[in-house]
């Protein structure tokens, strides 16, 4: 755990391979042990986590709700709508008005990406001692949801011990909306981090070809990858030959909200090319397990029966692990 230096998280793509062991060692701690009511942890006791969301949320809002109050944290939420902000105040002003009430934690979502970035960065600029988590900006970056996938697909592969280690070499499928998806380029950053081959599958229109050189450069801003060898990216546009031998699929919403042509003729046209179906599967040669992050167009990216599905059909336990995974990040950057 020594080796943890991020005061912020805000992409994965910073992420080295000992950072995430880390995360992982300290979720699965968290996993394993009950961790509610009495049994609270006193870790974050007198720590002040603050959530400036400003997109629709269920699951990662409220999953760092309860991960902050398991560590014993006070949560504040911030209701941008019936807040100061619609008086024109700024974000950075709001954030320090929050700073002087002693939020340690800032955990942000916002549709435009950077904006976490740029608000870590004026924070540290102002000299507030104070950590930025971001929890999806824009289609750039969801680094807690990657690591959610990343830990549930490590504890697939390796019930007992949930390591990187575990996801070296698998052929991870990710199939359909991958232009809109910033869960996708998170899980691409930390799936080959950890010497996963992860394959792309999905139309022209939803999945341009520049991804599959996503990972070969670190982003702009950042100096060099801090991982030495990364697994492959490949594009497969047929749906059968990128299951062939798959050991996990993962789905993934089609972002109507962000769509602003037509990229899809229809929704059933895209159901029957890429959506998934216990039929589909068996393209994969055996019993392999389906994620998506959620929320879920019911019947499009999946069969309602396979989404019903707990034996094929992680999205429950995705949904349970987040709260450990988020566990590990308020603990690793309260201590840092
Ligand atoms: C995702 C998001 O908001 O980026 N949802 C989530 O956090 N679980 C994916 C989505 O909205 O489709």
């Amino acid at each position: 755990m020594s080796s943890w230096s991020h005061r912020h998280v805000i992409d994965l793509a910073a992420f080295s391979l000992d950072d995430f062991g880390t995360v992982l060692e300290l979720a699965q701690r968290f996993r394993v042990m009950p961790t509610s009511g009495a049994r609270k942890l006193p870790a974050l006791q007198g720590k002040l986590m603050t959530s400036l969301f400003f997109e629709a949320s269920t699951r990662t809002r409220s999953s760092f709700e309860i991960a902050a109050k398991r560590l014993s944290a006070d949560v504040q939420n911030f209701a941008p709508s019936s807040s100061s902000l619609s008086k024109g105040e700024s974000l950075l002003d709001t954030a320090r008005t929050y700073v002087a009430m002693g939020t340690n934690i800032f955990v942000v979502r916002h549709r435009c990406a950077g904006v976490p970035q740029q608000l870590a960065a004026e924070l540290d600029a102002s000299g507030a001692r104070v950590a930025v988590l971001n929890a999806g900006d824009g289609l750039h970056s969801h680094p807690s949801q990657g690591l959610l996938d990343l830990f549930t697909l490590a504890r697939h592969f390796a019930p007992d011990a949930p390591t990187p280690e575990a996801l070296c070499g698998r052929r991870i499928v990710i199939v359909g909306d991958v232009l809109h998806s910033r869960v996708a380029r998170s899980n691409l950053w930390a799936l080959t981090g950890c010497g996963a081959d992860v394959v792309l599958c999905g139309p022209p229109t939803l999945l341009p070809d520049a991804f599959a050189h996503f990972v070969d450069a670190p982003p702009p801003g950042q100096a060099a990858d801090p991982v030495g060898q990364r697994g492959t990216i490949t594009l497969e546009r047929d749906l059968a030959q990128a299951l062939a031998g798959a050991d996990a699929v993962m789905t993934l919403r089609l972002q109507k909200e962000r769509m602003q042509q037509h990229l899809l003729t229809s929704l059933d046209a895209y159901h029957r090319s890429f959506g998934l179906t216990h039929q589909r599967l068996e393209r994969c040669g055996k019993p392999v397990p389906v994620l998506h992050p959620g929320p879920v167009n019911r019947g499009v990216e999946m069969a309602g029966a396979l989404l019903d599905d707990p034996a094929a059909c992680l999205v429950d336990e995705q949904v349970t692990n987040g709260i450990p995974v988020r566990m590990a990040l308020l603990y690793l950057l309260a201590a840092a």
